[in-house]
C-alpha cells in the first residue's frame, strides 16, 4: 500500500520521551503524531494523513458531543528483544471496529488501509515504543461524528483518527489477583442494545457501578445479564473465564458483551491444548455452588490491557468467596505466559497472530 503523506513537526516541537526506567502508567502520555482522515456522505473517506498531535477544533454542535455517535478500539505494539516491533492481531480490531460502525450508523473503513495507517504511524513513532518488560505502545483508533447539527440524526461528516502512547506493564510487581463485585443493581447492556459495540456509551453506563464497587474496596465489577440478573456477562473492560472441573468456560457472544480479541485467543489456545472449552451461559447458582464446593478452580478476566487478570475473591450478596486461596491459578499463569510470550516474540507464534511493523 502507498505511503501515507506525513506533515512533519519541527524538531523543536517534538516532545521529550520518558526515561527508559520511568513508570509509564496507562493513558497519560501521547506521542508527537496522529493519523487522521475524514468522511463525508456521498464522497467517502478522504485525505488520509499523519500530522503533528494537536487539539481539534470541533464545532460545539458536533453530533458526537450531543448524541454520542462514537466508536473506538484498543490494541498494542510490542518491542521484541531484537528491537523489532510487532502488532497483535490488528485485523481483528479493525473488523470489530467496522461492526461497531455499523451498529452506530458510522461509516465502515477499508480494514487494510486502517492496518497500514497503524503500521505507518507506529513506524514513525518507533522510538516511543518502550523496551521495558511488559511495556508497550498503546494504540487508540477513534471515530467521531463531527457534523455540526442538533436533532438526533446520523452524521454526514465523520473523523477517524489514531493516537498512540507508551504504557507500562500492567503488573510491574508481578501478578496480583483482583477482587471483584457481582453487580446486582446496575446493568451494562441489554440484548438488542450496544453491548457488543465498542462505543463510549457502554463505558459511560458502567461508571457509577465501578465507582460504587471501588468505594466498597473492589477492583472491578462483574456484570450480570440485564433481564434475569442471573448469568455472568463480562468484567470491567475484559471478558470473564471460569475453570470449572476440567472445563474452561466463558459466556457466549449473545450481543451484550464485547467480542474480545484476548477472549478469542484464549479459546484458540485452550482448544489447541486439547482442553474442554465451552462458550455457554454461566448461571450464578453454578458459580456460587462451584465456589463453595471448590469445583470452580479458577476465575480470570481476559483483555488487551492486562492480558490475563486472575480473580482472587468474588463478593455476592454480602458474602465473599475466595478462589484458589486467593492465589494465581496454574491455567491463568500458563495462558498469561503463552500470550505474553507470543506478543513479545519470546515463544514461537504458531497461529500467525503477530504482524511486523518494523
Ligand atoms: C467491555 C470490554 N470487554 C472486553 C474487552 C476485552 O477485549 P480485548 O481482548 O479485545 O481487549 C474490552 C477491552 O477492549 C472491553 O472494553
Amino acid at each position: 500500500m502507498a505511503d501515507i503523506p506525513i506533515v512533519k513537526a519541527g524538531p523543536k516541537k517534538l516532545k521529550k520521551k520518558p526515561d527508559p526506567g520511568a513508570q509509564l502508567g496507562f493513558g497519560k502520555i501521547f506521542t508527537d503524531y496522529l493519523f487522521l482522515m475524514e468522511y463525508k456522505k456521498g464522497e467517502g473517506w478522504k485525505n488520509p494523513r499523519i500530522e503533528p498531535y494537536k487539539p481539534f477544533a470541533l464545532d460545539p454542535a458536533a453530533l458526537v458531543l450531543h448524541y454520542g455517535q462514537e466508536i473506538f478500539e484498543g490494541l498494542k505494539a510490542y518491542r521484541w528483544a531484537n528491537g523489532d516491533i510487532y502488532l497483535f492481531r490488528p485485523r481483528m480490531n479493525y473488523e470489530r471496529m467496522n461492526r461497531s460502525a455499523k451498529r452506530l450508523c458510522l461509516p465502515e473503513m477499508d480494514v487494510d488501509l486502517a492496518i497500514e495507517a497503524t503500521r505507518q504511524l507506529v513506524r514513525l513513532e518507533k522510538d516511543w515504543v518502550p523496551a521495558a518488560p511488559g511495556a508497550s505502545l498503546y494504540i487508540r483508533p477513534n471515530m467521531i461524528a463531527t457534523e455540526p447539527a442538533l436533532g438526533v440524526q446520523v452524521a454526514k461528516e465523520v473523523l477517524f483518527y489514531i493516537m498512540v502512547g507508551p504504557v507500562g506493564a500492567y503488573y510491574p510487581q508481578g501478578f496480583n489477583p483482583v477482587d471483584i463485585y457481582l453487580e446486582e443493581k446496575y446493568i451494562r447492556a441489554a440484548r438488542g442494545g450496544l453491548g457488543e459495540a465498542k462505543t463510549s456509551a457502554n463505558y459511560a453506563a458502567s461508571l457509577l457501578a465501578q465507582e460504587e464497587a471501588h468505594e466498597k474496596g473492589f477492583t472491578q465489577v462483574l456484570w450480570l445479564d440485564a433481564i434475569e440478573r442471573k448469568y455472568l456477562e463480562e468484567v470491567g473492560t475484559s471478558n470473564i473465564f471460569l475453570y470449572i472441573g476440567d472445563e474452561v468456560v466463558t459466556p457466549p457472544l449473545g450481543g451484550t458483551i464485547l467480542p474480545g480479541i484476548t477472549r478469542n485467543s484464549v479459546l484458540h489456545i485452550c482448544r489447541n491444548w486439547e482442553m474442554k472449552v465451552s462458550e455457554r451461559m454461566i448461571g450464578l447458582d453454578e458459580v456460587i455452588s462451584g465456589l463453595e464446593s471448590g469445583r470452580v478452580k479458577e476465575i480470570f478476566a481476559a483483555g488487551t490491557a492486562a492480558v490475563i487478570s486472575p480473580v482472587g475473591k468474588v463478593a455476592y450478596k454480602g458474602k465473599s468467596y475466595v478462589i484458589n486461596q486467593g492465589k494465581v491459578g496454574s491455567l491463568a499463569q500458563k495462558l498469561y505466559d503463552t500470550i505474553m510470550g507470543i506478543q513479545y516474540g519470546k515463544i514461537k507464534d504458531p497461529y500467525g497472530w503477530m504482524m511486523k511493523v518494523t
